[in-house]
């Protein structure tokens, strides 16, 4: 159902409470997301951005109940995604000559998704298009996370920001607003959505917050396209972008690991041990990769400012789990952090230098060569990883 959020625009998405895997099953979605559409009415009218397909009927079903289709004067596609452009074909069908502002990038975007010549027009920064009242301004936002992305600004309403993936969260909720839901549940997935997507791109973010920020634009609200509507924490969530695009760390180490008989979990836990002995004020979390949630252990060293990693060596290697777990962690250009590598062994070892290579490869900073202990670890060799932990949080 559509709901009026200012004078000017009403919501017209789709809120996915049953949502729990986004990109096939790379990003856990526990809080479910949504898909943000919205109407923007002046003498001219706007919709900006659509929903995901399997929602696309219901999508257009509800919006015709919103307005006559041939109302709607323009679209604007921030971004391209299926999960933003996926009912497009739909609406197209009602309104097939309707133009289409994008970057020419989402042109292209939109292109090889649909395959129609549909009535594109191109936009970069500065351009605007006139709504009668008010003027909509385009942004590009290259990168952000796809090359077609770009953000609108609405001149009117205290000023609004559509923003699309940029400042969203996959957060389900009916009422719409930060400041209606938990704001520390809020802001954690705001960070998981950060780290697991748009951290690689944290050059490109630090650079648009600042071209962003220089333009001083009046906001009353920035709508993004999944989630909740940032209107009480909007200079938060522009804070906190700043920070997570700039080398962002907490007081807090990750040890992750994965064992197949227990022996790297004691040692996991003895390094732990370890460290808070070293230094208590330091928050130490500690995940086995294959019980837990990847994407929050990768929120989590996202948040750290030094990760352990450690696997039992299998085969020679490390474990599925941990040789995914880095696969990703480089992809998202965690970099930057203290890290070292531990594991149990049985006779030829192995896990613990792959470890090394690939926490490297991903730019992690190692602490030293790691620590690999054979068998079941004894006393000895518990203290041995006490030692070690402490040594890492203060290295003589
Ligand atoms: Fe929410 Fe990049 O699509």
């Amino acid at each position: 159902m559509a709901k009026k959020i200012t004078p000017k625009v009403s919501w017209v998405g789709k809120v996915d409470w049953e949502l729990t895997r986004f990109h096939g099953d790379e990003y856990s979605t526990h809080r479910g997301s949504s898909y943000n559409s919205y109407l923007v009415r002046d003498e001219k009218v706007a919709l900006i951005d659509t929903v995901w397909l399997p929602y696309d009927k219901e999508f257009v079903a509800r919006l015709k109940q919103e307005i006559d289709l041939s109302r709607i004067d323009y679209i604007i596609m921030n971004h391209n995604e299926v999960d933003h452009s996926g009912a497009l074909p739909e609406l197209m069908r009602e309104i097939p000559g309707t133009p289409i502002y994008c970057t020419k990038k989402g042109e292209a975007i939109l292109r090889g998704h649909y395959h129609e010549d549909w009535n594109f027009v191109n936009v970069k920064t500065g351009d605007t298009l006139s709504l009668g009242s008010s003027t909509l301004t385009f942004i590009e936002a290259t990168m952000l996370h796809w090359p077609d992305t770009m953000f609108t600004y609405l001149d009117a309403d205290g000023g609004i920001l559509f923003s699309n993936d940029g400042f969203g969260q996959h957060f389900a909720s009916e009422s719409l607003f930060d400041d209606t839901v938990e704001p520390e549940a809020l802001m954690r997935e705001a960070e998981k959505y950060y780290a697991n997507i748009l951290s690689p791109f944290s050059v490109l973010v630090a650079k648009k917050m600042q071209q962003l920020l220089a333009m001083n634009l009046p906001m009353a609200l920035i709508c993004p396209s999944h989630g909740v509507i940032w209107r009480k924490g909007i200079a938060e969530i522009l804070e906190r972008y700043q920070a997570w695009a700039a080398g962002y760390e907490e007081n807090q180490v990750t040890i992750v690991y994965d064992t197949m008989w227990q022996s790297t979990r004691k040692m996991a836990e003895a390094i732990a041990e370890g460290i808070a002995e070293a230094d208590p004020s330091i928050k130490v979390i500690i995940k086995n990769i294959a019980l837990d949630d990847k994407n929050d252990i990768l929120t989590e060293i996202f948040h750290s400012r030094a990760v352990l990693v450690g696997s039992p060596t299998v085969n020679n290697g490390c474990t599925f789990a941990i040789a995914g777990l880095l696969e990703m962690a480089a992809g998202l250009k965690l970099k930057g952090k203290r890290a070292a590598a531990f594991g149990s062994f049985g006779w030829g070892g192995g896990a613990v230098k792959l470890i090394n290579a690939k926490l490297t490869e991903a730019g992690f900073v190692l602490a030293d060569d790691g620590i690999a202990k054979p068998w079941v670890p004894d006393e000895a060799a518990l203290a041995d990883c006490r030692l070690y932990g402490r040594n890492f949080i203060n290295p003589s």
